[in-house]
């Protein structure tokens, strides 16, 4: 059970939380920026609990594979990589790269029958998108190495939204001591941010006002609807540099399992972003921003100014987690309170529903039902 650990009822007592971290698996996630995947080398990944080996082909084309050996369990990442094939560091058998099937065991003499091609190491469904590699992890998980082939996503790989041509992207990664749940709900949590992001330069814990914000949902998640950014927050900031003020909306879109999607437009700039929240154990996630954006582009330093003010950003949230963490070691009650933590609350009701809804063959059950307003003070 994720969630709700008693509800007082109270109407507006805080609601208990107890977390339990359950990953969710049918779904594309980031596994490594693909700079650090290149030709001829191996990688090694771990994502839901997965290990994966990743490499790239001569052709530039990247392949994932359960990091185990169907043979005796060896990783296949302390192996090599032939053409397009990987050969297992313990007795040689090789297995094609995208396919995972077995094409050579050295040991086999020319009357021993074992049919070799029936064997695969498991292979998993990537993608090259945004400068991250996508890696597909089916539900349920393949049984381990043996005879498994890798399944077609129904799904297409999520991407960062564009609004033209001409933009530079930058993304930015993180290792975050928590839970993709603490990850996710520290990302759409909006009342941290005159603690947490606080600078002279910046806002101060005086700028704290009253905001209201219409959400509505969405098929896998929800929105908070177009809105001008409040006059303290960093896009606004940022943009009235560039352009009236008046004219800027921000959109930002929660999407199970793990997805926050962010876009800003002030007249003919723009900006966007797809940040994740990737389980890579039950109790580590890792954040990965990437952002396309067409202002600043002209500017000496702008993109590199732009990429260290959201680094700096970044590294707040992540210290802010890690010292939570220490917290969390002694499995504290927790409590979400409205509105703030509303969000956060969806978010659980969301996966809840998502996973009754596979349990048992139906059609999901939405937790919102029509448009809402918050609001809250931050
Ligand atoms: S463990 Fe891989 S070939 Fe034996
Ligand atoms: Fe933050």
């Amino acid at each position: 059970m994720i969630g709700l650990d008693g509800v007082s009822g109270e109407p507006n007592s805080p609601d208990r939380h107890r977390l339990d971290s359950l990953m969710l698996f049918g779904f594309w996630y980031r596994a490594m920026p693909s700079g650090e995947l290149v030709s001829n080398r191996l990688a090694k990944a771990l994502l839901l609990e997965t290990p994966l080996v990743l490499g790239r082909d001569r052709g530039g084309k990247p392949f994932a594979l359960h990091d185990a050996c169907p043979h005796r369990g060896m990783p296949l990442s302390y192996g090599r990589l032939e053409d397009s094939e990987v050969e297992c560091s313990y007795h040689g058998w090789r297995f094609d790269a995208h396919s995972g099937q077995c094409r050579l065991i050295p040991s086999l003499t020319s009357d021993q029958p074992l049919k070799v091609d029936r064997i695969y190491a498991g292979s998993y469904t990537c993608r090259d998108q945004d400068g991250y590699i996508w890696v597909f992890i089916p539900d349920p998980p393949p049984p381990g190495a043996g005879f498994t082939k890798a399944v077609e996503p129904p799904i297409p790989v999520p991407c960062v939204l564009t609004f033209g041509d001409k933009f530079k992207t930058a993304h930015l990664t993180a290792d975050l001591p928590a839970s993709v749940d603490h990850g996710i709900i520290g990302l759409m949590d909006p009342a941290h941010g005159p603690f947490v992001h606080r600078a002279w330069w910046w806002r101060t814990g005086h700028s704290i006002h009253e905001k209201q914000k219409n959400f509505e949902p969405l098929p896998m998640g929800f929105r908070m609807s177009a809105h001008t950014p409040s006059s303290n927050s960093a896009p606004y900031k940022l943009l009235r540099l560039y352009a009236d003020a008046d004219a800027i909306t921000t959109t930002i879109d929660f999407v199970l399992p793990n997805q926050r999607y962010e876009s800003i437009r002030a007249g003919r700039y723009w900006f966007t972003s797809l940040t994740t929240v990737t389980p890579v154990t039950r109790d580590r996630c890792r954040i990965d921003v990437v952002a396309n954006y067409n202002i600043f582009r002209w500017l000496p330093f702008g993109p590199e100014l732009l990429k260290a003010f959201f680094a700096r950003f970044v590294e707040q949230d992540r210290l802010t987690m890690e010292r939570q963490s220490e917290g969390l070691r002694h499995e504290p009650h927790l409590m979400l309170i409205d509105d703030a933590d509303r969000p956060a609350k969806w978010y659980f009701q969301l996966k809840e529903a998502y996973l009754e809804a596979k349990r048992t063959g139906t059609a999901m059950r939405h937790p919102m039902t029509s448009p809402v307003r918050l609001q809250w003070r931050s």
